[in-house]
C-alpha cells in the first residue's frame, strides 16, 4: 500500500543571513531596523490594535529602490534564481521586477491577516529580525485538493480526525523560519501570520515581483517585453 502526492505548493526558503558589503552587519543591520523603525513611527499607526504595522499602504512601498537595502535586494535575486532553477525554468528567458517592496513590523499581540498578493507573480519575506518565539507565517489552502467534503478540514471539524494532521489533510500549515532566512512562494498562495509573542518585535521585508518574457514570439501566456508595450493617455 502506498499513497502519491501530487500537486505540492513549494515554500523556497533560504537561509540568506544579513548580506552586508562592508565588514560589519551588526552595525549595517541595526542601521535598517532603526530606518525602519523610524518609517513606523513617522507614518500612520494601523487601526487596529492586533495589525502588525505595514510599509506598503504607509508611503514606503519601493525598499528596492532605497540604496540603504541594496545589498538585500542583490541576495533577494540570487534565491530568486535558485527558485526558478529549483521550478525547472530557464531564466535567462525571463525579466524579473521588483514591483513593490515594504517592511511590516509586529509587535507583541499583532499579526498580519489572511491576504495574498494578487497583483504580482511571486513574493518573498525575509526575515530581518525574528525573535525565537511567535510570529510564525502560515499558508492556507482555500480548496485543499483532498477535502472531499467542503469544510472538512475547518479547525470546526477536527474532532472527526483521530490521525496526525499534517500537509495532506489541512488547509493551513506554519513554516517556522529563522532570522536571515528569505521565503519565496506563488505571490496568490494565501498566507497569515501567528500573533506575535516576543516584547522584541518582528521585523520583515515583503516583496513583489513581476516577471516577463524576454522574447514572447510564440509564446501565449507570460507578459511579453515592456520594450513593446505602450502607456495609454490617461
Ligand atoms: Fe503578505
Amino acid at each position: 500500500m502506498k499513497s502519491i502526492n501530487i500537486f505540492p505548493l513549494t515554500i523556497f526558503c533560504a537561509p540568506i543571513g544579513f548580506p552586508c558589503p562592508e565588514n560589519d552587519p551588526d552595525k549595517s543591520r541595526s542601521q535598517l531596523i532603526q530606518q525602519i523603525v523610524a518609517m513606523r513611527d513617522q507614518s500612520e499607526p494601523p487601526t487596529s490594535e492586533i495589525a502588525a504595522w505595514t510599509g506598503d499602504v504607509r508611503g514606503h512601498e519601493f525598499l528596492h529602490n532605497d540604496p540603504a537595502f541594496s545589498p538585500l535586494f542583490e541576495a533577494f535575486e540570487n534565491s530568486v534564481e535558485l527558485y526558478l532553477q529549483q521550478m525547472g525554468l530557464d531564466a535567462s528567458q525571463l525579466n524579473l521586477y521588483f514591483t513593490r517592496s515594504w517592511a511590516v513590523v509586529a509587535g507583541a499581540g499583532e499579526r498580519v491577516n489572511r491576504h495574498a498578493h494578487l497583483q504580482s507573480h511571486l513574493s518573498l519575506v525575509y526575515y530581518l529580525q525574528k525573535p525565537a518565539i511567535g510570529g510564525r507565517i502560515a499558508f492556507l489552502h482555500p480548496s485543499p485538493p483532498n477535502e472531499f467534503v467542503p469544510g472538512l478540514f475547518e479547525t470546526k471539524m477536527a474532532s472527526l480526525f483521530t490521525g496526525p494532521r499534517n500537509e495532506t489533510n489541512s488547509n493551513n500549515m506554519i513554516v517556522d523560519v529563522n532570522e536571515g532566512d528569505v521565503v519565496i512562494f506563488p505571490s496568490r498562495t494565501e498566507h497569515t501570520t501567528e500573533s506575535h509573542q516576543s516584547t522584541e518585535p518582528r521585523i520583515s521585508i515583503s516583496s513583489d515581483i513581476v516577471i516577463t518574457l524576454k522574447d514572447s514570439t510564440k509564446q501565449e501566456f507570460l507578459l511579453p517585453n515592456l520594450e513593446h508595450w505602450k502607456q495609454m493617455r490617461t
